[in-house]
Formats: structure tokens, C-alpha cells, sequence
């Protein structure tokens, strides 16, 4: 059969199933509104059609073929052990769909996905999607050309932060990870000195520099505690912390220039610190802490570095970043997580006196970070938040699911706290609202199995909703029949036979 004429797409009689699913593809890529043609995919050369004709069953097939207990032994006999499953130890999930706030099992069953942090705009979003599937059938390729998504995404991103912050120079990256590392790198270019505070419990990655930054790696199961050049600050916890009063952010800040005064020569490179502490409980630093520490580190010749993977782009509601709730103006922000809503999109962004002194020479090259494809995604990520209003969703939202979880609070004497901000929140369960004993995480909070599905385990909700989950997703809806708060009601009512395991 003679190949198709170049320029036109495979027909379906020639190109086999993969040709007609890839024929239609670009049928869709090149339909609807598009941006302009130049940027717009072209119809299949005649070298890609025949390429494409000649293509019998693809890895979709295969991949669709394998059963739950297939992909779990390949998990198991080809990755490293550290790279944990979550619910491993009880039953593993297969998800293979995502759509809004829900995630699919194979069977079908949807869970409201209350722990991704990543798909702040909803999964699957369609607006993304063909964003990305329309550059990557265009063009991928490398920083070292100068290409429209990279210098807008840069201008778009710019504008998100406060006017007189100096935040204005921008390095894409690939993970928050690398952002960190990134950072620290500028930090030490900036500054004469090696040494870092970091707060207790913080998380800022898995690379080797980020592991020393991070006192949640570096403090557990597993670590080798901190480095001799870095110094850990107490976490601004006004719960259990040992400051609490209105004074709390002071103190807290004090104990940031005392080690500040033990470093070396008084002098420091940073501070590291998330706005919203994540993984270390959804604790928010009370009034007046930031500015404090900034003080205090600046003074010492460092620069403060705001670690926003988790919080930022709107999450807290009132503001785009965190940390403008206290008021401040961080020298180095760091963001990933949500910023490419699943693609490997992370950043750091600068003043230009920290960027000037990095500049010393040394060629800085990312071979994937900022590329036209994950710029898309980027760009499509703030356009759905501006356009859909989700910081103010979170906003609402996240007052109205906090309101339910303290309502609930009233049934479920385990429930001690609740906090957060926008969709940020922490529920903080206690066996004792006197002592603060916290339930112990090692035990079962409850089956956590809803009839049609899985509840989250109560833990999970440290992670809640992200920015797509509405109020009928927050208050509704999961697995098909139960709202999150009645799922939480019925997880923390069964109870009765003690606590046992608890899936991780
Ligand atoms: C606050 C914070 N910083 C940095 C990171 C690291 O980001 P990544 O996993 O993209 O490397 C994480 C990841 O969970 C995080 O929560």
C-alpha cells in the first residue's frame, strides 16, 4: 500500500489501530481553538505517516493487559523497596484515571483524592491537557533556544509575586528538589558562608543537598543528622511547640538568631524554611515569625529562602504565596509541586543582586527544566487559576471544610485541632485534648472502606483537597456515596475495638 501523501495524516485503512488512534489525535490537536498557526501541530509528514502506518500493537495494549497483581510484582521485583506504595501493607491501589478531584481504580471506583498535591487545577484538566499534547506534537527541545512559552511563563510568573519584592529573575527546573538544591547553590554564590538554619520537621527534598536541608529526612528512620554546617531552629508550633502566646513569633524567631550567633564567625549563607510547614503536621508560623527570622538572618549576611512546592500558587486562599501572609519578602522562592499540575515544572525565583553573583562564569544548563512543553503546562496551570478563581475557591472552601471538621470535632472527641489555611489543613488527632497526646500513627485508625470504595485514612487529611475540590467534593461525594466528612465521621466511630493497623 503506498504510503499517504505528505501532509496528510494516516487514513484508517492504512495506519492499523495505533495509526487511527494517532490519526485522530491529531485531528483533535489541530481542532477546536487553538493558539496560531505557526504554533499550531502540522498534519503528519509522510515520513511520520509511514512510520506511524507500520506500528502494530503499542505499549498501551500491553499496559492495559497487565492485572493489579501484575504491576505489583514488576513494583516489587524491579524497583528498590525504599520506593514505597502507599497502602502497601494493606491493599495496594491501581489507579489508572483521573478527572477533577476523583481518582479511578481499574474496577472504576473513585476516591476523592484528597492527598495530591500536585493536580491543583484538577486532574486531568482539559484545558492542560491539550496544552501539552499541542506543544509536544510541535516542538520539545532545550533552553538554549529562545522559545515564546519560556520568556512568558517567566513574565507570568514574575507578575504573581508583590510589587517591591525584587523577586524577578527566574530559573526553571524540574522538581522542588532541584529548586532547593538551586537555591542553596545561589545562597553560597551570594554569601560568604556555608552554613544553614533549617526549621524542625521541614522537608525540601530527596538530592543529596536537599536530605541535608531537610530535618525530616535527615532526623528519621534512615538519616544521618545534620551536617556540621547545618543548624536546626525549633518548628513554630503554637500547639505543642513550647512557645504559644501572641509573643509566639518572636520567640520563635529568636531561636533563628541564636543560631544565627552560634554559626561561625556570627555569619550564615540561609534560611530555609516552607511558609506552611507540610509534611511536619500543617503547622502555619504564627504572626510576626518570618520577619523575625529574616531579621535575624540578614543581619548575619544570609538570605532567606521561602519554600513554597506545597503552599504556593493560591493554596492558602488569601494569597498566592504564603508567605505574604506575614508579610514579607523572601531573596529566593522555590515552587514545583502544582506549578505544571503533573509535569516536571519547578522554580526558583531571585533578586537580581542573588542572580548577578551567580553569574560568575560557571554555565548554568538544565537540559530539560523550562521546556516548551512543561512551559505550556505552566502557562495553561495560571491561566485555569486566574480564569476558574481557584485561590478564592480555596479560600471559601477551605473555610467551609475546616467549619464541617470542627462541627465534626464535637462527635469525634479524637479530632483535637483543626487548622490551616485555604486548602491547607491540618486535622490533628489526639487521644487527649489536655496532654496533646497525639494518636499514635503507628496503629490503626480505622478500616477506612467505604461500601463503594476507600476512604483516605483520617492521616491523610493532612494533605486535604486541593484547589479543584469543591464544596460539594469537600463536603461530598466519596466514592460515590459518602462525603468526606462522613467518611471521617464513620472512620473515627469504628474505633470501639481499639486501634490496630494503619494503612500507609
Ligand atoms: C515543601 C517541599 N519542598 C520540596 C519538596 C521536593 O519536591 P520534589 O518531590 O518535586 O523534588 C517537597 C516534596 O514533597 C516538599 O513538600
Amino acid at each position: 500500500m503506498p504510503p499517504p501523501a505528505a501532509g496528510a495524516a494516516p487514513g484508517p485503512a492504512e495506519a492499523g489501530p495505533a495509526g487511527r488512534r494517532l490519526a485522530a489525535l491529531a485531528a483533535h490537536l489541530r481542532a477546536g481553538a487553538g493558539p496560531s498557526e505557526a504554533c499550531r501541530p502540522p498534519p503528519f509528514s509522510r515520513a511520520w505517516a509511514r512510520a506511524l502506518a507500520c506500528r502494530g500493537a503499542g505499549f498501551e495494549e500491553e499496559a492495559a493487559a497487565l492485572s493489579k497483581q501484575e504491576v505489583l510484582e514488576l513494583r516489587r521485583s524491579l524497583f528498590c523497596p525504599a520506593q514505597s506504595v502507599s497502602y502497601a501493607n494493606t491493599d495496594p491501589l491501581l489507579i489508572v484515571r483521573g478527572e477533577g478531584a476523583r481518582l479511578f481504580d481499574e474496577k472504576g471506583t473513585a476516591y476523592l483524592d484528597t492527598r495530591n498535591n500536585v493536580c491543583h487545577v484538577g486532574h486531568s484538566h482539559p484545558y492542560v491537557a491539550a496544552a501539552v499534547a499541542r506543544q509536544v506534537a510541535v516542538l520539545n527541545t532545550n533552553t538554549r533556544y529562545l522559545h515564546p512559552n519560556l520568556a512568558l511563563l517567566a513574565r507570568r510568573l514574575v507578575a504573581t509575586f508583590p510589587h517591591g519584592s525584587g523577586l524577578e529573575v527566574c530559573f526553571f527546573v524540574n522538581s522542588g528538589s532541584e529548586a532547593n538544591d538551586l537555591a542553596c547553590r545561589l545562597a553560597f554564590a551570594r554569601t560568604d558562608s556555608r552554613d544553614l538554619v533549617v526549621v524542625d520537621h521541614g522537608y525540601h527534598g530527596h538530592t543529596q543537598q536537599a536530605i541535608e536541608i531537610s530535618p525530616y529526612k535527615f532526623d528519621h528512620k534512615g538519616g544521618e543528622g545534620p551536617r556540621a554546617h547545618v543548624h536546626k531552629v525549633p518548628c513554630p508550633d503554637t500547639l505543642r511547640g513550647p512557645h504559644r502566646g501572641p509573643d509566639a513569633g518572636a520567640r520563635y524567631a529568636e531561636s533563628v538568631a541564636e543560631a544565627c550567633r552560634a554559626a561561625p564567625g556570627g555569619r550564615v549563607a540561609a534560611f530555609f524554611v516552607e511558609s506552611g510547614m507540610s509534611v511536619g503536621g500543617v503547622i502555619i508560623p504564627p504572626p510576626g515569625y518570618l520577619d523575625g527570622c529574616y531579621r535575624a538572618v540578614r543581619a548575619a549576611g544570609g538570605v532567606c529562602v521561602a519554600d513554597e512546592v506545597q503552599v504556593g500558587f493560591g493554596r492558602f486562599g488569601d494569597h498566592f504565596w504564603a508567605f505574604e501572609q506575614q508579610g514579607v519578602h523572601p531573596d529566593i522562592v522555590t515552587m514545583g509541586k502544582p506549578f505544571g499540575n503533573g509535569m516536571p515544572l519547578a522554580a526558583v525565583v531571585t533578586t537580581r543582586s542573588v542572580a548577578d553573583r551567580f553569574h560568575n562564569g560557571l554555565e548554568y544548563f538544565n537540559t530539560f527544566g523550562g521546556n516548551p512543553v512543561c512551559c505550556a503546562a505552566g502557562l495553561a496551570v495560571l491561566d485555569v487559576i486566574r480564569d476558574e478563581k481557584l485561590q478564592e475557591h480555596a479560600r471559601a472552601v477551605g473555610e467551609h471544610l475546616r467549619r464541617r471538621l470542627w462541627e465534626l470535632s464535637k462527635r469525634r472527641p479524637l479530632i483535637g485541632d483543626v487548622r490551616g489555611s485555604g486548602l491547607f489543613i491540618g486535622v490533628d488527632l489526639m487521644l487527649d485534648r489536655t496532654s496533646l497526646e497525639p494518636a499514635p500513627e503507628d496503629r490503626d485508625l480505622g478500616a477506612v472502606r467505604a461500601p463503594q470504595g476507600r476512604a483516605p485514612d483520617p492521616d491523610e487529611h493532612r494533605r486535604p483537597p486541593r484547589q479543584r475540590a469543591g464544596h460539594q467534593a469537600a463536603d461530598a461525594l466519596l466514592a460515590g456515596r459518602h462525603t468526606l466528612i462522613e467518611a471521617m465521621d464513620a472512620v473515627l466511630g469504628s474505633l470501639r475495638g481499639g486501634l490496630g493497623r494503619t494503612p500507609t
